[in-house]
């Protein structure tokens, strides 16, 4: 794992822009895993920026999400299909129908799930994951005690997952009780892994996916077994890091 502690969220967001325009500088048609949420919203406006400025071709790459709330339709404003192309997908040259994104208004939701992987396996597989955190220390939405070697599955979000996301709805209650998640073993798949975590409400889980023994119970400790992780974290996200990691890796940008 390399881990680069940032000043904040600006240069978090910066850094991992650059990463991502990297592998799309090195090889146009990557396939992309990207994320929802908060925290992915500073690295996709860079990618916009990029994009506009020096004219970043998102022409031939391909993106996959790693999940999508079940019972909401793509075009609610609820869903990530919108976040995403509202964040994204809008302002940049990707090409519609280079984007997938689990469809969690399926018939057969056990199918869409085997598609969904079949699709990515079709595709070459991801060459960069983008990941947010959550406070309980899942990625996509692999809540403790998941299986590790899960694929894309349906999964019943936790309670405090609930609670974190009922920010973006008007109340708890409104907040999709189930979603389709690509599982752990399809992240881990993954040629490279960008994690990304901001804020003060992140700092156990960060420490639980670095220093933390490997563990369904905070499911991103299984990262420690991949080959290419980057963590980039601001420095709330780090304050519980030893200190020396955080005196060796402080970067500006
Ligand atoms: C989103 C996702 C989740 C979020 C996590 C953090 O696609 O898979 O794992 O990354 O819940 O969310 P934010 O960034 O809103 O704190």
């Amino acid at each position: 794992m390399r881990i680069i502690i940032t000043e904040d969220y600006k240069a978090m967001s910066t850094m991992a822009a650059r990463l991502v325009a990297g592998q799309l500088y090195l090889k146009p048609k990557s396939v992309l895993g990207l994320a929802t949420g908060s925290t992915p919203i500073g690295l996709y406006h860079n990618l916009i920026d990029i994009h506009r400025t020096i004219g970043l071709d998102f022409s031939e790459a391909i993106s996959f999400n790693l999940d999508e709330y079940i019972g909401i339709n793509r075009n609610d404003v609820h869903s990530y299909h919108y976040f995403m192309y509202e964040n994204l997908f809008n302002s940049i040259n990707i090409k519609p129908e280079n984007v997938f994104i689990p469809n969690g208004c399926a018939a057969d939701l056990e199918a869409e799930c085997r598609h969904y992987d079949n699709l990515i396996t079709s595709m070459g597989g991801i060459d960069l994951q983008i990941l947010g955190i959550g406070n309980n220390a899942h990625i996509g939405f692999n809540e403790p005690d998941v299986k590790f070697e899960a694929t894309t599955h349906k999964v019943k979000l936790d309670n405090e997952t609930i609670a974190a996301n009922s920010r973006f709805f008007s109340s708890v209650e409104a907040v999709p009780k189930y979603a389709i998640s690509m599982g752990i073993r399809t992240i881990m798949l993954a040629k490279k892994i960008i994690l990304l975590a901001n804020g003060k409400n992140k700092a156990e889980a960060i420490y639980k996916t670095i220093y933390g023994g490997i563990t369904p119970k905070a499911p991103a400790s299984i990262l420690q077994l991949h080959q290419d992780v980057v963590i980039i974290v601001d420095r709330e996200a780090a304050s519980l890091l030893p200190h020396d990691s955080t005196h060796n890796c402080i970067l500006s940008v």
